[in-house]
């Protein structure tokens, strides 16, 4: 158990390079063991997410090596087992994006079910809706789904919801269905577009991503190749909050500006300073935020994903802001931390926060409920003078690569050391 302990109100300045994004590279990893080749994949962030993902794919029998932090190997051609334990799952969600390789794979995959978390209840019904359509028997049993089909074929399918998931899941589970699946009111986000491209860079053919309709020609069989993952739109948005909320000046390396569009003009709308370079950003900020308004959307919209970070910087804002969250049932729970600064926001429901700024907060010691909202926490701390503790941060390093290291060479006093025993959550409180 570790905590970042932070001394903040600094104002943050100097260049970050973004790594690869996470949401990516899990579909990629995911879809690599579909051929029986080795593929090798580029830009792979470094964080405890994917790196569960491999050990998931090791245990089924692929090959996996690790060439360095950043790039690793995968053969799928020795799987022995379409079953992925519970562990996995439990530890890392989209484990459940092997059903659709496996499905492709082997016409076979059981995979323990996820459960819900801390955002939502997170249901997989369009998932299984997709595996179905394409011909699968799909039951949910014991906890687990198992699918199975003797022969995938191309389907019309219309998504009920817009899914990242669904969209991915479906996606590798129709690469080598006979004919041209059609999958409608797909999710658009940058990180399904690269999982599209990684797949036809191994001879999938997929048409679309990035549009609302995706279309997919099963081939025979894919083969090996050499894959680069995009930067991580999140993380970037992170940092770009960082920079605004410390009143700094940031230069983000390694950035795709297009996938920051929606993060970019909200920022300058609140009165941040960005400018956008080929592949990279530079955020400026020497005031407090203007009040604003944030409602999360799916791509192109503000990211959800990126909601819990808007806040921590409105949360200093001139005036009332309000975030309403669309996407997820459940996404306030950093709100109660927050307020342990002196934040003053009111959750209404479970999808609107109401914020009146505050000039300054107060140094508090902070728990993390989630991934996003533990950097929510971190730029809320990074802002206010004062030591502050945030702990649990096992969920921050699932999705974001040596966040303090990052972050201490912006100049921000962060160190990452052990909880005290004592002070140690009883996690069955
Ligand atoms: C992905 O989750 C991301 N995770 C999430 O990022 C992100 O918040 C989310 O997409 C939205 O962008 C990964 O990519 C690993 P969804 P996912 O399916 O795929 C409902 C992070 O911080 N839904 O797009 O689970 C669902 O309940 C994480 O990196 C169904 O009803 O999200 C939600 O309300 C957090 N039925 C909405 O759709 C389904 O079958 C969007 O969920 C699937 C989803």
């Amino acid at each position: 158990m570790e905590q970042y302990v932070i001394s903040g109100g600094k104002s943050l300045a100097g260049e970050v390079t973004i790594s690869g994004a996470k949401n990516a590279a899990l579909g990629i990893l995911a879809g690599a063991i579909i051929c029986d080749d080795f593929v090798t994949i580029e830009n792979l962030p470094d964080v405890n997410d994917t790196n569960i993902l491999l050990e998931a794919i090791a245990a089924i029998g692929a090959v996996v090596d690790r060439v360095d932090r950043h790039t690793v190997r995968i053969n799928g051609a020795t799987i022995h087992t379409e079953m992925v334990d519970y562990d996995y799952i439990q530890k890392i969600r989209a484990s459940y994006y092997l059903l659709g390789a496996l499905l492709a794979k082997r016409g076979n995959a059981t995979v323990a079910m996820p459960g819900g978390c801390d955002i939502g209840s997170r249901p997989i019904d369009q998932h299984l809706k997709g595996f179905r359509a394409l011909g699968a028997k799909v039951t949910t049993e014991n906890g687990f789904v198992h699918a199975q089909a003797d022969h995938l074929r191309a389907s019309h399918i219309f998504l009920d919801v817009v899914s990242v998931g669904a969209t991915i899941n479906i996606m590798l589970a129709a690469v080598m269905a006979e004919g041209q699946t059609i999958i409608e009111n797909v999710a658009k986000e940058p990180h399904i577009v690269d999982v599209a491209n990684f797949l036809n860079s191994l001879g999938a053919n997929i048409k679309g991503a990035g549009t609302d309709v995706i279309r997919i020609r099963g081939v025979q069989k894919l083969h090996g190749n050499s894959y680069s993952i995009i930067p991580d739109q999140i993380e970037a948005g992170t940092f770009m909050c960082v920079a605004a909320a410390t009143k700094g000046d940031v230069l983000l390396k390694n950035v795709i500006p297009k996938h920051l569009e929606a993060i970019t003009a909200k920022l300058v709308e609140i009165g941040a300073e960005v400018n956008e370079y080929d592949d990279s950003v530079r955020v400026c900020c020497s005031r407090r935020p203007h009040a604003s308004t944030v409602k999360t959307r799916v791509y192109p919209g503000f990211p959800t994903d990126m909601q819990p970070q808007m806040a921590a910087l409105l949360m200093f804002g001139e005036g009332t802001s309000y975030i309403n969250e669309t996407i997820f049932e459940n996404r306030f729970k950093y709100v109660a931390e927050l307020r342990k600064m002196g934040a003053n926001i009111k959750v209404e429901g479970s999808q609107m926060a109401v914020i009146e700024g505050i000039e300054k907060a107060t140094a508090a010691t902070l728990d993390t409920p989630d991934l996003r909202a533990g950097a929510a926490l971190t730029i809320a701390a990074l802002a206010t003078e004062g030591r502050s503790v945030i702990r649990d941060i096992e969920y921050i390093e699932r999705g974001y690569e040596n966040f303090d290291e990052k972050l201490r060479a912006l100049g921000a006093s962060i160190e990452k050391t052990p909880v005290p025993a004592g002070r140690r959550k009883n996690k069955f409180a």
